[in-house]
């Protein structure tokens, strides 16, 4: 049955991989028009129901969709994975209905682009022990704090912003707000200049008296957390897919430089050969459990563990296997504007952010332990 799935997937996978190759484009900015394009395709919306104006494709589809857009962009890659898993899925799975219908359309349509704002300066892996508060006041609260690494901050039309109602509270303090772009008292700094992914633009994102009515509070207070934690099981099914994207244009971009060689001349090479078959090797695994985590996801159980399998397998192997091609084909590919030097660097952050690879390490264990 499992396979099955994915037979089924092979012919979606067909037709993302040519709207990838054939529309795409990769560049220095914000990715303006991949966006427009992939919007058209009602790809923004990928596995947002149709009544809500998505296209209703499973998660596994969205996730070869993920994967591979970000073998020609990561960067576009990332910012349609933050816009659909963390941006539109807090609204349609924890949002009231009039919530839903403010926002769902126009995000699914792509009108609309969500970001998700957690990260602070002193909550990063420690994502509970954020600063940001909100204060409750006349028909709303009043957010004041700073977010850091705000993925398309200053882009974004809608931020899911967690703040805390009572920081004594700990993690059951917390509390998730849907902010507009042109609120009043919301101010996102410049893009952070990068080692890669320039085109996703990185912001902090201030707040500072920024009034947010109540009927703007995405579940009750004190539920923001269970709402981050619950979204980024997604989320990081979406990285392992950009990653996997990135580890497969390595390859086959690799693969490509070397059909010239001769029968003899791999001999004479067989460690390259050997690990180039390896690498492989690992890839198809990789997808097994990242496909395999987005299928639990589907069904609507919890793949906390799968999920973060699935992001550390597939973020470690894009780090080596994007530093091991850029060994074996040549000093050339070191220039900036080579793809495989691009791949590279786009590769690192994927085992930083949506929790980092120790962060997704402790994850595992604990559900191991839970389950003993
Ligand atoms: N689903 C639902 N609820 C969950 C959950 C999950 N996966 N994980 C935890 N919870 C709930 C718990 O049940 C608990 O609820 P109760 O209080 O009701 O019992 C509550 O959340 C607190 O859980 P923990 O005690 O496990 O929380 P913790 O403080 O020990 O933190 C952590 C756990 C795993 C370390 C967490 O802090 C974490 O994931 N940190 C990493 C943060 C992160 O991933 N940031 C990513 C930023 S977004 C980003 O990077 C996007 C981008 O730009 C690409």
């Amino acid at each position: 049955m499992f396979f099955k799935i994915f037979e089924e997937a092979a012919s979606k996978r067909k037709e993302y991989r040519a709207f990838a190759e054939n529309e795409l484009d990769t560049g220095d900015r914000f990715p303006y028009e991949n966006l427009a394009k992939a919007a058209k395709r009602g790809f923004m919306g990928c596995p947002i129901p149709r009544e809500w104006g998505g296209l209703g494709e499973s998660f596994l589809n969205y996730i070869l969709l993920i994967e591979e857009i970000s073998r020609v962009c990561a960067s576009t890659g990332v910012i349609i994975a933050v816009h659909t898993s963390v941006g539109t899925y807090p609204v349609l799975l924890f949002g009231s209905d009039d919530q839903k219908s403010r926002y769902i359309p126009g995000l699914a349509g792509g009108e609309l682009l969500g970001a998700f704002a957690l990260t602070e300066a002193g909550a990063g892996s420690d994502a509970a022990a954020l600063s940001t508060t909100a204060t409750v006041v006349d028909g709303g609260y009043l957010l004041n704090g700073c977010k850091l690494f705000i993925t398309a901050g200053g882009e974004a039309d809608l931020y899911i912003i967690f703040a805390t109602v009572d920081r004594s509270l700990g993690a059951r303090g917390i509390t998730a707000f849907l902010v507009e772009k042109r609120s009043e008292g919301l101010t996102p700094g410049k893009p952070e200049k990068k080692m890669g992914l320039n085109r996703s633009y990185t912001t902090e994102l201030r707040m500072e008296d920024l009034f947010v009515p109540e009927r703007n509070r995405l579940g009750k207070e004190g539920e923001g957390f269970s709402i981050a934690m619950s979204l980024l099981d997604g989320g990081r099914i979406g990285i392992s897919a950009q990653a996997l994207g990135l580890t497969g244009a390595a390859l086959d971009y690799t693969i490509e430089k070397m059909k010239g060689r001769s029968e003899k001349q791999l001999k004479e090479e067989q460690e390259l050969s050997f690990t180039l078959a390896d690498l492989e090797a690992r890839f198809e695994a990789s997808r097994l459990l990242s496909y395999k985590a987005a299928v639990i996801k589907q069904s609507g159980e919890r793949c906390t563990k799968e999920a973060s399998m699935a992001k550390v397998f597939a973020s470690d192997l894009a780090v080596e296997a994007t530093t091991k091609c850029l060994n074996f084909v040549g000093v050339e590919n070191i220039k900036s504007d080579s793809p495989l030097s691009r791949y590279f660097c786009d590769a690192k952050v994927t085992q930083i952010y949506e929790g980092s690879n120790q962060i997704q390490r402790i994850v595992i264990a604990r559900e191991l332990l839970k389950l003993y």
